[in-house]
């Protein structure tokens, strides 16, 4: 943890020096989602190397509905001239047949870093910039999950230096930072999202059928909840199938939970009162628009003992 004479100004122009010390007069690449963290790294780096700075974005296919235009936008709107990287079909042959909720985060990141490495090489750039943060790191490495975006700390190496100045911040710093940077509120503010996305959101086997449900569910679950506050909320497609109706007829179809919690860190987490009533409308919703799905649950563990994401 960082101490409570944290000042934003004195972390900023050190890691504009510690970027420009490590990096040189040399190209270096960011892949920002668009989040907080990989953001507010990704400013400034910006800051520290100019156009020596590359941004990329990757559609791994795991992306919310709406969001890979939302965030192109939003990095034009920072002035970082996104480089879109589709590699969709990538990651789901990569990922064909995989149960394993561990085997799913590990070909993820190896599917991540070869398209980073792949576009690192054709331009010649030997520097990657991520806003990997304290909580990604202590959670990997004390083997709570493989976090996406964690490397050299668990001593995987991809063939370049990776760049991490956030890496002893927790995620109320880096907002603390974004606010100072005059960074807009969507991204300040913004709930956070894991790196492999919708991925870690379908329990089991993911194919395209798969994603497309939990992102239809999601878009209900964020629109329904949109005035209630939370640090992540969120829809989940659970593995196998219930029994439930449809036109009249017995029909094993899918089945929804519904996860919302409260947390300043993400080490542990609290599951939040939702009025029953917009329980009661995203079920409805879910079940009348997405013909699939026949039960909607709604989930009420903390962490521990539960993580906050189902993979
Ligand atoms: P868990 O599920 O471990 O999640 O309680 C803690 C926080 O981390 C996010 N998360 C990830 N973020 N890459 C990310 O960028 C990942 O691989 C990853 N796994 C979990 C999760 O959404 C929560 O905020």
């Amino acid at each position: 943890m960082i101490s409570k004479s944290f000042d934003p100004s004195t972390f900023v122009s050190n890691a504009i020096n510690e970027i420009k010390g490590i990096v040189g007069g040399e190209l270096a690449v960011a892949a920002c989602s668009g989040g907080v963290d990989s953001t507010v790294a990704t400013y400034i780096a910006k800051m520290a190397l100019g156009d020596k700075l590359k941004t990329i974005y990757i559609n791994d296919g795991f992306r919310r509905e709406g969001e890979i235009e939302n965030t192109l936008n939003l990095l034009r709107n920072l002035g970082f001239n996104p480089i879109l990287l589709d590699r969709e079909e990538l990651f789901y042959k990569n990922l064909a047949g995989i149960r394993d909720s561990e085997r799913k985060r590990r070909i993820f990141r190896e599917t991540f870093y070869k398209v980073i490495s792949n576009f690192m090489s054709d331009n010649d750039i030997k520097f990657l910039i991520q806003g990997t943060i304290a909580a990604d790191i202590v959670e990997t490495k004390s083997g709570i999950k493989t976090q996406h975006n964690v490397l050299e700390q668990i001593g995987v190496d991809y063939g370049f230096k990776v760049v991490e100045p956030l890496r002893n911040l927790y995620k109320p710093q880096v907002r603390e930072i974004a606010r100072f940077l005059g960074l807009p509120k969507e991204v300040s503010e913004k709930m956070p999202f894991p790196g492999p996305g919708l991925l870690i959101r379908v329990v089991g086997e993911v194919n395209p059928k798969r994603i497309n449900i939990v992102r239809k569910a999601n878009k209900i679950v964020e629109e329904e909840l949109m005035d209630i506050p939370a640090f992540q909320k969120f829809a989940v497609l659970l593995p196998g199938r219930a029994t439930g109706i449809r036109d009249g007829m017995r029909k094993y179809g899918y089945m929804i939970a519904i996860r919302v919690v409260a947390s300043e860190d993400a080490i542990t987490a609290e599951p939040v009162n939702i009025p029953f009533e917009k329980l009661r409308a995203i079920a409805d919703r879910v079940t009348s628009e997405i013909k699939d799905v026949v039960r909607v649950l709604f989930e009420l563990t903390p962490k521990p003992p539960s993580t906050i994401e189902f993979e």
